[in-house]
């Protein structure tokens, strides 16, 4: 791998500890790939977790005297301040968050704490080379937007963001961004819960391969009907990248999305049958809930509205909490409109900054809760909560009535 001089003496150590393990880190890595070179980057999104690996990279890299060349945006934690008068979590769980936010702050990220970075806080432009990590915002930004990202770790993430630079390889080349494989959709796609669920059926077929999808139906998806499929096609599959013909940017045609060759025969066709069956088989639990947990990735305002809509004035139910993860933005434009406090009258309350996948909510561990995101269910039931699965209109009258059926 060719390095410049200035990569060089970084590696060597002249500028301090800390940066030269972040380009220790990207050089391992560019050699693992083949990369001729590294490349600038000039937007990157870390996905710390709050957990302890991450926490002691950054700490490592910050304690070197490292400070990041490129601010990148990053994924929540949780919101330690407001979520710890509600709910137990012990010391070393509340002193990790607190390590970790203290630790990004001091390396210089900007503290979004959302993973939604593509919809606001960090959007790249087409073509753009960057290094975002979170299994739903690379697939948006290669996607949805066209800008170039591999894969990236947290680790690799923030080395990159430390460096402003990554190694050329992977979903920065031309030849690994084309469509591998084809996908016939026949469903109709009603909501972001329709398109979650295709795109967990399509990582299911597509495993790490990029999938090109041709829809029979006319569809136009929203923002977040794309940030659902990639969040889900993540979740059962490995996809970063994938293609939906008419309607991504380097998909204007069925042979754009295979790189001006001809398109290969369909390798499946994914009807409404696949997607209800695939529902069915993700989410069989019904009974009394305990939870209702929104935001998988962050919801937006438009969402929050909606669910607003579907409350309808009613409360919900005395057994269960109902909680909604949302964008920093999202949750402040509901205070400012009174969407937010309208809905903690009835029950619905708002946090930002804050993943599904933290201590604070272990309280409701052996309860059944209810999603509308497969991805939450699937990191939740790791935890030792089962989910049901089902779209807005249902999670909220099981808020309502304190149980789900079918
Ligand atoms: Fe976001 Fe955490 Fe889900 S980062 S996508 S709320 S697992």
């Amino acid at each position: 791998m060719k390095l410049s001089d200035e990569e060089r003496r970084t590696l060597d150590g002249e500028s301090g500890v800390g940066a030269q393990k972040a380009m220790e880190l990207l050089v391992a890595l560019g050699k693992t790939f083949d990369a001729e070179r590294l490349i600038g980057v000039r937007k990157a999104h870390v996905a710390l977790s709050g957990q302890e690996g991450d926490t002691y990279w950054c700490e490592l890299l910050v304690n070197g005297g490292a400070k990041c060349a490129v601010p990148p945006t990053t994924n929540p934690c949780w919101d330690v301040d407001g979520l710890t008068k509600v709910y137990d979590v012990t010391t070393y769980e509340r002193d990790l968050a607190l390590r970790t936010i203290d630790v990004y702050r001091r390396i210089g990220a900007k503290l979004t704490f959302c993973c939604t970075p593509g919809l606001g806080t960090n959007v790249p432009f087409f073509g753009e080379n960057v290094a975002f990590s979170e299994s739903s915002a690379t697939p948006y930004v290669n996607s949805v937007i066209g800008a170039r990202s591999n894969r990236e770790s947290s680790i690799s993430a923030l080395a990159a963001a430390v460096i402003g630079k990554t190694p050329l390889y992977g979903y920065h080349l031309d030849e690994n961004r084309r469509g591998e494989m084809l996908i016939d959709v026949e469903a109709e796609m009603k909501d972001s819960y329709d398109w979650g669920i295709l795109g967990y059926c399509t990582g299911a077929i597509a495993g790490a391969r990029n999938p090109v999808l041709r829809f029979k139906k006319p569809v136009r998806p929203s923002q977040e009907d794309f940030l659902y499929f990639g969040a889900e096609a993540a979740t059962s599959g490995a996809v970063a990248m994938y293609h939906m013909v008419g309607l991504t940017p380097e998909a204007p045609t069925l042979n754009a999305a295979f790189g001006n060759r001809q398109a290969p025969a369909p390798e499946s066709v994914i009807t409404d049958k696949d997607l209800s069956e695939t529902e069915q088989k993700l989410s069989a639990s019904t009974g009394p809930i305990n939870l209702v947990m929104l935001g998988c990735p962050h919801y937006t305002y438009d969402q929050i509205l909606q669910i607003e809509r579907y409350m309808n004035g009613r409360r919900v139910h005395s057994d269960v909490a109902f909680w909604v993860l949302a964008a920093a933005d999202a949750a402040e434009l509901a205070s400012r409109s009174h969407v937010r406090s309208r809905l903690e009258r009835l029950g619905v309350y708002i946090v930002p900054d804050t993943c599904i996948d933290e201590p604070c909510w272990k309280s409701f561990e052996g309860g059944l809760g209810v999603t509308d995101s497969p991805k939450c269910a699937y990191y939740r039931e790791r935890r030792g909560q089962p989910f049901a699965i089902r779209r807005l209109a249902d999670c909220v009258e099981a808020a309502v009535l304190g149980r789900i059926g079918r």
